[in-house]
């Protein structure tokens, strides 16, 4: 073995999990993540898992809208890590949901960015406050499963900016997770893992990202090209082949050695920062399993709610219909599957809590794997309609089919026998509650209308069971709030013409209008916006005053509670930016809280939009820029229930544009010394000017506006020529 050798080798895994040993250095182990340790427990089965806490993957603690429970979640798994000797957990995955058909929308977060960033900012700081590294995946633009491994995202870079890599730019720099994971599609053209300006320049450049670029599983195209794009390790190992190559380009010069031997630097690190946290640490997996109960019923969202909850113990008898209320679904398939310690289920909860009769039917085929198959069983059906009818109340379990990792869903709709039920079963009780669980959203319309009462329950982890138990009972009050829109129709939704492209390319048509933003611009109607949710209780905001500080906006909104229940309200913050110097979407999230208000209370929510948020990626510059003038701020209670409004007038930050020959003659005119420069050029001549003509006339000075000066010479009578035009733009420039 060279010493190239040695460091080439560092940069690929020594089996399927851990990084190469070599002397005096250990391996380290990386496992799936992200809400839950997955150590694989068997050789011949990748899936297979050592029982650990299945907390709520990220589409239910999205719902939260609360980094502290993110914050404690992640003490938790380092610990459960620690315990199995796992130095890396992989995750968070932190895709924008660009489509509610994302296979993997389930293990995502939100829609936007800034609810993505926070989250999972907070997620990675508790992780890694215990000595335990994450890997913040997938980097980047991997919002599809449809040919997930060569499928070029389509982008363009304002995009790609504002929405794309804007959540990941905010956790690099406020929490910098040890490892970033390279995901496996195209960008551009350009596969991710072998991609300098986003590996490199971005990432590392501009963000300040200190720890090591993984692989995802298989993403790496060529190695060679990867660590001169910046990747420090490929995922999975063994690669000797790989490796050789990789030493044998070093020593022939085809890769500058000096980028293998930081590449292998900083697996390196990674591997002596991970000793750090050695030793044996123990779990106490009731406070665990406790914690997945309390994020689990902060997640859930009460999308509507006529009275009928919530449910008053020894009120009534209840029937429990659909077999999720017996056998949940509880997370989505894939890597990120946890084997749990122990699996609370709906049924048996609402069973211990309801002090009064609890009646059960299944209500479609327990195999609910296709559409079709979850159709009509008449029989299942017919059971369960007459256990309606005979009962008080009816709580009706549906949900969307499985979801899995590598396949996107095809439909928005609730299987068939699902809504047969909730429609069977809504037509002879009309006190029905419809109990939702599903990772991506579902359609709730037509079918809500009639409907009185509706959760969202999501996948809820391993004690949903109990937790869903506590929002119907009202042991905790509702509070979630949701992460992403619920639309009419999937063809409403701002994605849906180019969702998830063809031959191995995805036009990201609709820009920055992604989600809420795209529904606002258009607006659209939706069955429930972005950050709504409801509770038992009510909520009323005073006035909001906004101020600009040292930070940003400074924003303060007395929110009292109107009830007679303490409950907890999530204050939403949106801003509309000022659109002259560029095309701004009505309005977007900038700051939230979810705060605890005792009935009657009234809490003083304070909070800072920073100034960074307020920018947007202008291409004239590539810079992120903050526009001058009057920003709008609205407290709300959702994106489209905004309660207060205050106007800020905010110093924007100077672009100076250098006027060239392809700058219109609009904007020569509108610079001061351009246009004082312009003007006295065309009037150098014999008379005035064809130029001169032009800007006289209202009808033909519009042309301008879009003619670059340089074209002006054709139109010309000998004022402006090539050589006017290069003294001008020294002179303007100069
Ligand atoms: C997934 C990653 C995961 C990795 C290791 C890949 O297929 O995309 O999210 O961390 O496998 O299991």
């Amino acid at each position: 073995m060279t010493p190239r050798n040695d460091l080439a080798a560092l940069t690929s895994g020594r089996n399927f999990w851990s990084t190469e040993q070599q002397d005096g250095l250990p391996a380290i182990t990386l496992t799936d993540g992200p809400h839950g340790v997955r150590m694989q427990a068997s050789d011949s089965d990748m899936f297979s898992g050592r029982p650990a806490t299945c907390f709520p993957p990220a589409t239910a603690t999205a719902s939260t809208w609360d980094p502290d429970l993110l914050r404690r979640m992640g003490e938790a798994l380092a610990t459960e890590a620690r315990s199995m000797d796992v130095s890396v957990l992989l995750g968070p995955g932190i895709n924008i949901k660009r489509s509610p058909l994302g296979g993997r929308n389930f293990e995502y977060f939100s829609e936007d960015p800034l609810l993505t960033g926070t989250l999972a900012a907070a997620y990675v700081q508790g992780v890694q406050s215990r000595g335990v590294g994450t890997s913040l995946k997938h980097f980047a633009v991997n919002s599809q499963e449809t040919d997930r491994m060569r499928v070029s995202a389509e982008v363009d870079e304002r995009t790609l900016r504002e929405i794309y890599l804007r959540a990941f730019q905010r956790v690099v720099e406020q929490a910098q997770p040890w490892t970033v994971m390279c995901s496996y599609n195209r960008i551009n053209g350009v596969h991710a893992s072998r991609n300098r300006w986003l590996l490199t320049d971005v990432l590392r450049g501009e963000w300040g990202f200190e720890g090591a670029v993984v692989s995802d599983w298989g993403a790496v195209v060529d190695r060679v090209d990867s660590i001169a794009a910046g990747l420090d390790l490929t995922m999975p190992g063994p690669d000797a082949a790989g490796d050789q190559r990789v030493a044998d380009a070093a020593e022939s010069g085809a890769l500058d050695p000096g980028t293998l031997e930081t590449a292998a630097a900083r697996v390196r690190a990674l591997i002596e920062r991970a000793q750090d946290a050695s030793g044996s640490v123990d779990v106490d997996h009731d406070a665990h399993h406790a914690l997945a109960r309390e994020i689990a019923s902060r997640a859930i969202v009460l999308l509507k709610n006529d009275g009928l909850l919530p449910l008053e113990p020894g009120s009534g008898s209840i029937a429990v219909l659909g077999e999720i209320a017996r056998t949940p679904r509880y997370q989505g398939g894939g890597s990120s599957q946890i084997t749990p310690t122990r699996l609370d289920d709906a049924l048996s909860a609402i069973t211990a809590a309801a002090q009064g009769e609890v009646a059960f039917a299944p209500g479609y085929d327990a195999d609910h794997a296709s559409t079709e198959q979850t159709g009509a069983d008449d029989g299942l059906l017919n059971e369960a309609v007459e256990l309606a009818r005979t009962h008080d109340i009816a709580l009706v379990f549906v949900g969307n089919d499985p979801e899995t990792e590598g396949m996107d869903r095809t439909t928005l709709a609730l299987p068939e026998g699902h809504l047969a039920l909730v429609e069977r079963v809504r037509a002879v009780n009309e006190n029905t509650v419809v109990v939702l669980s599903n990772g991506g959203v579902v359609l709730t319309s037509p079918w809500d209308t009639d409907v009185p009462a509706i959760l969202e329950t999501w996948l809820l982890g391993q004690a949903g069971g109990g937790a869903i138990a506590d929002v119907l009972f009202g042991v905790v009050n509702p509070s979630g709030r949701l992460a992403e829109t619920v639309p009419l129709r999937l063809e409403d939704h701002p994605s849906y013409l180019d969702f998830p492209g063809e031959h191995g390319v995805v036009r990201y048509g609709e820009g920055i209008h992604v989600g809420y933003r795209g529904f606002d611009a258009r607006e659209t109607d939706v069955s429930y916006p972005f950050g709504w949710g409801l509770s038992y209780t009510t909520f009323e905001y005073g006035d909001v005053t906004a101020t600009v500080g040292e930070h940003g906006i400074d924003v303060t909104v007395p929110v009292t509670n109107t009830g007679d229940r303490d409950g907890r309200e999530v204050v939403q913050i949106y801003v509309s930016a000022p659109d002259e110097d560029a095309h701004r979407v009505p309005r977007e999230l900038a700051a939230f809280e979810s705060v605890e208000i005792a009935a009657g209370a009234t809490e003083t929510v304070t909070l800072t939009v920073r100034r960074a948020d307020l920018a947007y990626w202008d291409t004239r510059v590539s810079s992120w820029i903050v526009a001058p003038g009057e920003y709008v701020v609205a407290a709300a209670a959702s994106s489209r229930d905004l309660r207060s409004v205050a106007i800020v007038s905010v110093t924007g930050d100077d672009v100076r544009l250098p006027l060239t020959a392809e700058s219109t003659v609009t904007e020569w005119l509108d610079d001061p010394r351009g246009g004082d420069l312009l003007r006295a050029a065309i009037q150098d001549g014999d008379g005035p000017s064809v130029a001169q003509a032009m800007m006289g006339n209202p009808e033909t000075a519009v042309f301008l506006s879009s003619v670059p000066l340089a074209r002006m010479v054709a139109f010309g009578d000998g004022t402006l020529t090539p050589d006017v035009v290069a003294r001008l733009v020294q002179d303007a420039n100069g």
